[in-house]
Formats: structure tokens, C-alpha cells, sequence
């Protein structure tokens, strides 16, 4: 991976958390009161989602998860820190099928049509299922959740994401007993990738987490970001989010998961298995054979910030790896 930042995300403000919070509790006040007016502008802050074909039952779907904050800081659903502000987030990404240039991109995803996805959930489940996006909120509520995202290459942001917790989807394909891992896949679509025409990685992009890991409350299946539809460039019109492992484990466009009793192989891993591990636990003890991972470079900030043990969710996930080493297991 190309880890050479531009110097532009420095550039870019952050938004404070307690704006955005204010920001949001302001337009509930406003849709509490109920006129036309009023909840139109509320549904359209709430529903993060507004412009996909998802509309109508996501304020609802909202407004049923509603936790305290302190209750979303404790699940670690929530992160009392500046948020990565939108253009940096929509404007410096890795996802090679579009440019292997971060800063390009946006500008090379930019037409990507996903009208009509579906996702297939199949292998050892008693009931394979192929979803719309809509039907995604048939399994569970679509939730804000606020992350931080640290990638390999030691840069990292804080997200407001939109998704459906993974778990939920699993649940309804009902796992068979011998299910041990979930294997994710991305659209293979050359033309309309056309990144995938060059060799840099093995095409389609795959992915896996153990299922316990899928099963996790954190892990999330996103279809939003920054109460908007997520944008072609970060993955649209889903994509995993796993908070406390490096971000290649975030499977973009994902087409197709499949319940598996093995280990399923994973792009990166593929590619430099003494580099990439399975488990790319975020861990600033471990480093990178060509690097530090004891600091990283959050985007829009000036210096560097030290790496914290499973990206700060430790409390939520050290149990799933209690007895490995994590210097052999990364
Ligand atoms: N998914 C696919 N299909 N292709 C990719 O190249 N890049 C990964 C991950 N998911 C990638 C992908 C990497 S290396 C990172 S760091 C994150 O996406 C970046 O997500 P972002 O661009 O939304 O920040």
C-alpha cells in the first residue's frame, strides 16, 4: 500500500463532536413538535440514509435504538472526539478498483451506478437469502454510529457512519453450527471498475472476519455516512466497518457473504501474508514490518496522535482474542 499522505487533509477543518451532537439534538427538538415543516427537516438530518430507495421507515428505525450517549460511548458506538470533517472523508480514500491514488478516487468513482445492488448471503446458513438495500432494514434498525477508522498505513479518521449491525443480517439467514467464519466479496465488474483491469491486487476484493467477530455489536454493515447515502468513493452502497481492526478489513461494495468453516482468504493477506494478517487487529505494539504502528496521522489534524490498542475499543473486544499471540495472530 501507497502509505505517502498528500499534506491537503491538513488542510481541512475538523467538526467538533459537541457541534454536530448539539446539531442533532436541535433537529430532534424540532421534529418532537411535529409540524410539516419542522419534521421534514428533521427527517432529512435523521434519516442518514434520505436519498436511497431506504426512506421511509429510517427515522423510525432511528428513534427505536435511541440510546444516552453515555450509553453509546460505553458500547462504543459513540467516540467523544472531533470528527474527520466530510470532504476529507469523501475526498482521500484507498479502494483500488477506482485508483491506486487516494486524492483520485472520488473523481474516478464518480459514476458508479448501483441502482438495483443486491447482496447474496449464502454457505452454511439454513436460510441463503439475496437482499435489496431497502430490504436491509427488514433485519435490524439502521443506526448512527460515530468510529474511528485506522488504517494500516497509519492515517486515521472519526466516521459517522450509518448501517445495520452485521449480526442482525446473520441472524436471519440462521448460521448452521459448523459456520465458523463470514467471507465478504466485492463486485467483480471491470467496466464498471475499471481498476480491476490492472493487476495490482487479485480481483474480486475479499474479506473475512471469524464469526464471532462478525457477530460482534461494533461490527457494522454501512449505508451511509454523514446522514447521506454513502458515497461511490467509500464503498457505496454497502461496505463492512470494523472499528478496532485496520481499515483494508472495510470490504467495499460488498456483493456477496458467505458462512464458511475455514479461514476464506483476504485481498491483502493474498498479497504480503507477512504484511497483512487475518486479524489486522489495530495494535501500536505489533509494527508493520515497515513501519511504526505506535502513532498515526489523524486526517486534518497537525502532528501525531499515539495508536491506542484496538483503535480505543478494547473494552468492547479484548475478550475475542484473550490467550493469542498477538504477535503471531495479527
Ligand atoms: N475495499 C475494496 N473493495 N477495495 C479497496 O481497495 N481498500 C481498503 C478498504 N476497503 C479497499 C476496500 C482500505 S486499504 C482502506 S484503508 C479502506 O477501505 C478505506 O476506506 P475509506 O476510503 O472509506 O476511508
Amino acid at each position: 500500500m501507497n502509505k505517502n499522505l498528500s499534506g491537503r487533509e491538513l488542510q481541512d477543518e475538523v467538526t467538533p463532536f459537541s457541534l454536530y451532537a448539539n446539531r442533532r439534538r436541535f433537529m430532534k427538538g424540532i421534529g418532537a413538535a411535529g409540524t410539516l415543516a419542522a419534521s421534514a427537516a428533521a427527517y432529512r438530518w435523521f434519516n442518514p440514509v434520505r436519498k436511497m430507495e431506504l426512506d421511509t421507515a429510517a427515522i423510525d428505525d432511528l428513534a427505536s435504538v435511541e440510546l444516552t450517549n453515555e450509553q453509546r460511548l460505553e458500547r462504543g458506538f459513540l467516540v467523544d472526539e472531533a470528527m474527520t470533517s466530510e470532504s476529507n472523508i469523501i475526498s482521500y480514500n484507498n479502494f483500488y478498483e477506482f485508483s491506486t491514488d487516494k486524492n483520485a478516487v472520488a473523481e474516478a468513482a464518480k459514476n458508479f451506478d448501483t441502482k438495483g445492488w443486491q447482496i447474496r448471503v449464502e454457505g452454511m446458513v439454513h436460510k441463503p437469502r439475496t437482499f435489496t438495500i431497502p430490504d436491509l432494514k427488514s433485519v435490524g434498525p439502521i443506526e448512527e454510529r460515530i468510529y474511528r477508522m485506522r488504517c494500516v498505513e497509519a492515517w486515521s479518521m472519526v466516521i459517522p457512519w450509518a448501517g445495520l449491525q452485521l449480526s442482525h443480517l446473520i441472524d436471519a439467514v440462521e448460521p448452521m453450527a459448523e459456520a465458523k467464519y463470514v467471507a465478504f466479496e466485492t463486485l467483480y465488474d471491470p467496466v464498471r471498475m475499471p481498476g480491476q483491469k490492472s493487476s495490482v491486487l487479485e480481483w474480486p476484493y475479499v474479506e473475512g472476519l471469524r464469526l464471532d467477530e462478525a457477530m460482534h455489536p461494533l461490527t457494522l454493515l454501512a449505508v451511509g455516512l454523514y446522514g447521506k447515502e454513502l458515497p461511490a468513493q467509500d464503498g457505496a452502497p454497502v461496505r463492512l466497518v470494523t472499528p478496532w481492526k485496520y481499515g483494508f478489513k472495510g470490504i467495499k461494495s460488498i456483493v456477496k457473504i458467505t458462512l464458511v468453516s475455514d479461514e476464506p482468504p483476504t485481498s491483502w493477506k493474498r498479497f504480503a501474508p507477512s504484511e497483512y494478517g487475518f486479524l489486522a487487529n489495530v495494535n501500536p505494539n505489533v509494527p508493520h514490518p515497515r513501519w511504526s504502528q505506535a502513532t498515526e496521522q489523524r486526517i486534518g489534524e497537525n502532528g501525531r496522535r499515539k495508536t491506542l490498542m484496538y483503535n480505543g475499543y478494547e473494552a468492547q473486544v479484548a475478550s475475542l482474542y484473550e490467550g493469542l499471540d498477538l504477535s503471531v495472530n495479527f
